[in-house]
């Protein structure tokens, strides 16, 4: 089975987390689409979508999904969304989409994580995939200075991409994240960040796992 259809069947699966009339936290990806596209297809079940992106806010329209600003919505029931690397303990490597500060908002808005990866993405250790960091324009060498002293891996800048917030991406290459909440917290304090793409501090609280089979954690 293809890898697109290991993450239509993730997507699918977080249906079952849907409760009517409820305002669903929306992530940004590839799999997120194939969820969004599942919410299209019952239109009139939840109130409205907080949406992570651009991206996301323009497939939610299409469907006639309503996109609502998080401070109308409040505390959010549940938040789906995808991920680029998930370790056993459900903290995750985000960011690869570039959307990662709005997707660390509505996590962190949301009484319920549910992330939704195909099989390619589970990692015993994060940090294969190059950590995704938004950093303010201005501060883009200072922090990739710091980034590099305090961590030794090589931060790339993503030329060409700018963030929905108007900032830019540093790629972290070569890490091995043995403790990701410490690693989030350190890198936090760099000024000029303004979001690390690791989930460790708030994980993600149910992880659907597309394959031959799907698998619910
Ligand atoms: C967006 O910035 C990322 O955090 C996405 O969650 C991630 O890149 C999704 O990957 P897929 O496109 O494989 O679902």
């Amino acid at each position: 089975m293809p890898q697109n259809e290991h993450k239509r069947l993730a997507a699918e699966k977080a249906m079952d987390y849907l409760e009517d009339g409820m305002i669903v936290g929306v992530g940004t990806g590839s799999t997120v689409a194939w969820f969004i596209d599942a919410l299209g297809r019952e239109p009139g079940r939840i109130k409205g979508a907080v949406s992570s992106s651009e991206q996301s806010t323009q497939r939610l329209k299409s469907h006639g999904i309503e996109v609502l600003d998080l401070n109308y919505a409040g505390t959010l029931s549940l938040y789906v969304d995808g991920a680029d690397e998930c370790d056993p303990h459900k903290r995750l490597i985000k960011g690869g989409g570039a959307a990662l500060t709005r997707e660390k908002i509505i996590a962190q808005a949301s009484r319920q994580f549910v992330c939704i990866i195909d099989a390619s993405k589970q990692v015993p250790v994060l940090g294969k995939f190059p950590l995704p960091v938004e950093v303010i324009p201005m501060a883009r060498s200072l922090v990739a200075r710091e980034i590099l002293t305090l961590t030794g891996g090589q931060p790339v800048w993503r030329d060409g991409v700018t963030t929905d917030n108007g900032n830019l991406i540093l790629d972290v290459h070569n890490l091995t994240i043995t403790d990701p909440v410490a690693m989030e917290t350190a890198l936090n304090q760099i000024p000029g960040v303004v979001t690390v793409g690791l989930f460790a501090r708030r994980p993600a609280d149910v992880v659907i796992v597309g394959g031959d089979t799907i698998q619910v954690l």
